[in-house]
Formats: structure tokens, sequence, C-alpha cells
């Protein structure tokens, strides 16, 4: 549960508003309104993009407050306002949490239009249901918007400079987000979760398809576990954030580290695997080399960090170890439990 707000900003609406929703039982610890905004009864909450990585955790873990209403593809595209707006407006929320994005990064920069139109346009039109209606809206976004030049972590506080179209497509995204009132923008990194594709599970099956693995050895990140994240974003609308939070399991590595971790924790031995450096790396993009997030605001709102990447990458491999176990011809683009 959340301990009380410090911000000081936050706490006079919440003193001075009459909230006109029972705030028992199901409710977290406290009640805050941010502008128009309650938080902390129940709400009725879109996710879109729930049918992705992210997305599907957020389902899945959903409190008991929280009416969720997915939505995928299938309920429209929302890089068209038109549909964007119908999708949105039909599920009336009070919050919105936005997993809907274009995160092919090499797509991107073969064809920066596409990612412009998922990640800012879309945004555009989902910040603009959430002013409407006044929803809190948060919008997922990335370390790509950083270039990974820097010595030392990134915090909350540093300024964006992104280095390929996939980073400038989210980066506008944020700048979108941010026009809705109240709304706050989740940077995470390095997902790998049981609904996705990630580098971890490449890894995994390539190894266990006997192949050699090379892997770039001068990137580094924080690996996150999906449904970790889902779960940090519930806590975090639980309180009265709003703004930039970077939210990842704590603890950084490269991706030799990361890959050699999952090897061994599903008992891959003997596999050939070679360091080089992201230069030698096909592929169209430049990516930052040491993006690093690390966080000052989750402290501040009274938030523990994520777990450890390492204990939450053993649940995941140990998760997806079994599933191959127990079936055997299991078709490994679909890997959930
Ligand atoms: N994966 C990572 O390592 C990573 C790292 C940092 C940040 N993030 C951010 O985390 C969020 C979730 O990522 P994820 O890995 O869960 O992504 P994902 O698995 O690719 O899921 C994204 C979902 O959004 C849907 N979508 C894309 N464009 C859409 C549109 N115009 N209208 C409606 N639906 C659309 C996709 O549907 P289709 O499949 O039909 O296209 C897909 O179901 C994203 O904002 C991403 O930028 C991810």
């Amino acid at each position: 549960m959340p301990s009380a707000p410090r911000h000081p900003s936050l706490i006079p609406t919440f003193r001075s508003r009459a909230l006109p929703f029972p705030c028992v039982d199901i409710a977290p610890a406290t009640c805050y309104a941010v502008g128009d905004m309650r938080i902390g009864g129940p709400a009725t909450v879109a996710v879109t993009g729930a049918a992705g990585m992210l997305g599907q955790e957020v389902v899945a873990t959903a409190p008991g407050w929280a009416t969720v209403v997915p939505l995928t593809r299938v309920d429209g595209d929302l890089s068209s306002a038109d549909q964007a707006h119908a999708a949105l407006l039909g599920a009336a929320p009070g919050v919105i949490v936005h997993c809907a994005a274009y995160t092919d990064v090499d797509g991107a920069t073969r064809d920066p239009e596409q990612a412009w139109l998922g990640n800012a346009l879309a945004t555009r039109h989902v910040a603009e249901v959430a002013a409407l209606v006044h929803a809190r809206l948060v919008y997922v976004s990335t370390d790509y918007v950083f270039d990974g030049t820097a010595a030392t972590p990134y915090t909350e506080r540093s300024a964006p400079h992104p280095l390929n179209p996939y980073g400038e497509s989210k980066l506008a995204g944020e700048r979108e987000a941010s026009r809705a009132p109240g709304s706050v923008i989740v940077r995470t990194q390095w997902l790998f979760g049981p609904g996705g594709h990630s580098f971890v599970r490449a890894i995994l099956e390539a190894a266990r398809a006997g192949k050699p693995l090379r892997i770039v050895e001068d990137e580094r990140g924080c690996p996150t576990y999906a449904p970790d994240l889902a779960r940090g974003i519930w806590r975090l609308l639980e309180t009265p954030a709003t703004g930039v939070v970077h939210l990842t399991n704590a603890g950084a590595c490269n991706r030799l580290e990361l890959a050699a971790a999952a090897l061994e924790q599903a008992g891959l031995t003997g596999v050939e695997m070679t360091g080089i450096p992201g230069s030698e790396w096909p592929g169209p993009t430049v990516r930052p080399r040491n993006a690093v997030l690390a966080s000052e605001r989750l402290e501040e709102l009274g938030l523990q960090p994520l777990r450890p990447w390492r204990e939450a990458l053993r649940e995941y491999v140990a998760g997806l170890c079994d599933r191959w176990e127990r079936e055997p011809g299991v078709d490994e683009a679909d890997d959930r439990p």
C-alpha cells in the first residue's frame, strides 16, 4: 500500500474535495484527487495494447478497485482519430494505461513515418480522449529517448536525446501524453515476459536450437519483467504521481551478462557464446549504449523499487522451461502459461 502523499501541491486537492465514491474495502489506503481526477476509488481502466507483452500483464494484474476494459487493435487503430476516439470513449475510462505502441525498432529506422503514426499520433488521440473525459493517462515510454552516452544512469531529470527514429517517435509520444492534465509517463527498458518476444526469449530459443550466439557486450540496461512492471504501474496509480517516472527491475547489466544468466537459469550448458561490440551487430539502427535508467521519484512517491532483475528472470525462465517440458510441441510464438 502507498504511504501518504508527500508532494505538497497535491495534498490540498485531496483535502478539499469531496469524493463521490466509496473509498473503503477495495480502495487503496489513501484517496487523492489530481485536478479533476479522482484517485483511489473504483475506476474503469482502459488498457490499450492489451494483446501486447506488457498490456496482457497490466490486464492480468489489475487490482480490485479497477474495472479493466482491454483494448486491442481489433477495437480500433489508435493512429486513426475516429477509431481511437470511438474505442476509448466507448470504454468511458477514469484511467487509461496506454501500452499500445509501434515497437519494431529496426522497422522504425526503415520507415520512421510508421513509428510516428503508432507512437506520436496514436498517443495524441489517446491524450485527447483523456483530456476530454478527465481520465488519468499513463503512457509507457522507453530508455531509447536517451542517447546512452552518459557515464551515470539517467534519472527523470536527465535531458532526452534520442539516437534513432523509434526513440524520436516515443519522445514525441511523451510530449503528446503530457498534454493530458495529470498524465504519468513511465519509462522502462529491456522488457521480457511470457506474452511476447524479447531478447531473453530469443536467446533461449536460439540456444535450445543449438545455434552459436553472438551477443552485444557494450550495451547496458536494466532488464525488466513485464508482470513486475505491470504491478508497479498499478501501484503508481495508487499515488498522486504525475510527470515522468522511471520504472525497471533493480540492477543493470550488459546483454552478454543477461544472456549468460538466462542460459544458466535454464540449465542450458555448453552453448557457444561470443561477445561482440554493438558496431558489429548487423542492423540499421544506432542504439544507445549505456542508457541505464534510475529513479529519483519512486522514493518521493513512497514506492519500493521493483525487485532485482535476476530474481524476476528466474521466475520467467522457470515458467518458460516448465511450459516447454509440459508441451514440447508448443507453438513458440505463445509461451504464456
Ligand atoms: N519491449 C521492450 O523491450 C520495451 C522497452 C521499453 C519500453 N517499451 C514500451 O512498453 C510498451 C509496451 O511494449 P510491449 O513490448 O508490450 O509492446 P508489444 O508487445 O509490441 O505490444 C504493443 C501492442 O500495441 C498494439 N498496437 C500497436 N500499434 C497500434 C495501433 N496503432 N492501434 C492499436 N493497437 C496498436 C500492437 O498490436 P499489433 O500486434 O496488432 O501491432 C500490440 O498488441 C510500449 O510503449 C513500448 O514502447 C517496451
